[in-house]
């Protein structure tokens, strides 16, 4: 596909999957790449414009991730984010130095309006800051564009090789132009077309997989969740009935959640599916397992064996699909972190098929891109807009012991939640929200009588990306409603509290 291309070189900044987003939103494709990507490499990926990011490091200190200096010989213009803007003052002879007054957080901007990058920026204008050191003496050639109270080189400019610097941060909301100055970057700079078009991109890559995958043999693993739907609809669109669907229903999906996979793919799309109902086995196997990463292995595992059996009776296949998506694709290229909790996905399928190749046609797109071109292929809103669930499902929202009886309370209490919130609104504006149900119980009273029931727990977040996240500031009246109805509805429940802990220090799912 030959859109035109910005590439983002990534220094390790909290922003880059952000600056990235920014940029595809104003329609122009891009792709993230680590700094040190050789230059041989740029240049046959002939990006119309570079952008690097902010990053932890300080370029003045040896082993400082920094690029070759031909790389601005190429005639691409680039745009320095933070840590970015520093390499260039750097690179080109300026002087580096920690300010005096760290700046954090919402500072005045001051900018040169005549300047290309700043064009219908207002003069006195603000910008989001994070930063210790800052360019004191900019380099020959440059001129400084704008400032701030604290640091009087908020942006750079060479102009005639359209190389510029900004010491802010353009791609968070919380810089109000900051969008206008990456358009200004994108369009009267690189001069970008904006040619990447969301419904164009679906009819593309249909036509694409079409010609790829001819009248070859393709198998699918069906979780159910947006990225595995989305990829089996693209391949269906493009191939019919030689795409076979495989939907292991390990019994720990929500309230009536693996019928409506069901009926979409058998109702409204023309796919071979099966789907294996496997519940039985996976609670035998975790029967009396409390651990929470001893439960994620059990089901990853047996995941694959079900699979693997459903996968034999068809025999080899030509092709693998997997709903892998950009931020998958740029979440396992950072190095060295640490596990926090073994994610189950539907990835670990490869060595026990026979297969010739596996097919990620997602893998260039962001989340909500992914639900863009899913509303454009026909899936229905409800499946498109799906809050994120995870692949060991309600076991690690049971805490401790799994029992049948456990999930069926959780699955009740779950769908409370789900339907109040929908009915407040707010669906879209929280990124999930979900029941636990806590290993605890409490003494409750109830029409006279002691009861000792569960205590739910409610859990409503706030994010961007899952990396981090804030517990969602649900309305009193809105919990209020959940509350009454969880403990008038079901009946094993006499306590529901709300989780109000950011991500970090907890994390979203509470095993
Ligand atoms: P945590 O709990 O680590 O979750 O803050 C971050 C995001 O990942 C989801 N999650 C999973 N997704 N397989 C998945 O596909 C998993 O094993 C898994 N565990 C957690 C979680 O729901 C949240 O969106």
């Amino acid at each position: 596909m030959n859109h035109e291309l910005v590439l983002i070189l990534d220094f390790g900044g909290q922003y880059n999957q952000l600056i990235a987003r920014r940029v595809r939103d104003l329609n122009v494709y891009c792709e993230v790449m680590s700094y040190d990507t050789p230059l041989e490499e740029i240049k046959k990926k002939n990006p119309k414009g570079i952008i690097f990011t902010g990053g932890p490091s300080v370029v003045t200190e040896k082993d400082a991730p920094i690029v070759e200096k031909e790389l601005f010989e190429l005639n691409i213009p680039v745009l320095g984010i933070c840590y970015g803007c520093q390499l260039i003052g750097h690179i080109f002879g300026g002087e580096i130095t920690p300010s005096e007054n760290r700046e954090y957080g919402k500072t005045d901007l001051k900018v040169n309006a005549e300047n290309i990058l700043f064009r219908d920026v207002p003069e006195n204008t603000s910008s989001w800051m994070s930063h210790t050191y800052y360019i004191k003496t900019p380099p020959t050639g440059f001129e400084i564009i704008a400032s701030t109270p604290s640091c009087p080189t908020g942006a750079i400019a060479d102009n005639k090789n359209k190389i510029y610097g900004v010491q802010f941060h353009p791609e968070v909301n919380h810089t109000p132009y900051g969008n206008q100055i990456l358009t200004n970057f994108l369009f009267e700079i690189c001069g970008c077309s904006g040619d990447w078009i969301m419904a164009d991109i679906a009819t593309e890559h249909v036509k694409a997989l079409k010609e790829k995958i001819g009248d070859k043999k393709v198998l699918c693993a069906l979780s159910g969740g947006v990225d595995s739907t989305v990829a089996a609809v693209m391949v269906n669109k493009a191939i019919g009935k030689n795409l076979t669907c495989i939907f292991v229903d390990h019994g720990l999906m929500r309230l009536n959640e693996g019928d409506e996979v069901e009926e979409i793919f058998t109702k409204q799309f023309d796919v071979n599916f099966i789907r294996v109902n496997a519940e039985d086995r996976f609670l035998s196997k975790l029967k009396g397992i409390s651990d929470p990463e001893t439960k994620r292995k059990i089901i990853g595992e047996e995941f694959i064996r079900v699979f693997e059996e459903e996968a034999k009776k068809i025999g080899s296949v030509d092709f693998l699909v997997q709903g892998t998506i950009y931020a998958d694709v740029i979440e396992s290229g950072t190095k060295n972190s640490a596990v926090i909790k073994s994610h189950h996905n539907v990835g670990g399928l490869p060595d026990v098929i026979d297969f010739e190749e596996i097919i990620e046609p997602l893998r260039d797109l962001f989340k909500d891109e992914v639900r863009k071109v899913g509303l454009a292929l026909g899936i229905p809103e409800k499946l498109v807009f799906r809050q994120p669930f995870p692949g060991p499902g309600l076991a690690i929202r049971v805490i401790g012991d799994i029992t049948k009886e456990k999930l069926d309370i959780l699955r009740k209490a779950d769908f409370i939640f789900r339907d109040e919130i929908a009915k407040a609104g707010l669906d879209r504006e929280i990124w999930q929200y979900f029941a636990v149900l806590t290993g605890l119980r409490s003494v409750g009273v109830m029409g006279d009588e002691r009861t000792y029931g569960y205590t739910i727990a409610l859990r409503g977040v706030t994010s961007l990306d899952a990396m981090t996240a804030d517990w969602a500031r649900i309305p009193y009246e809105v919990l209020e409603s959940i509350s009454i109805r969880l403990v008038n509805e079901v009946k094993e429940v006499n306590r529901v509290v709300y989780d109000i802990t950011s991500k970090p220090p907890a994390t979203i799912e509470w095993e």
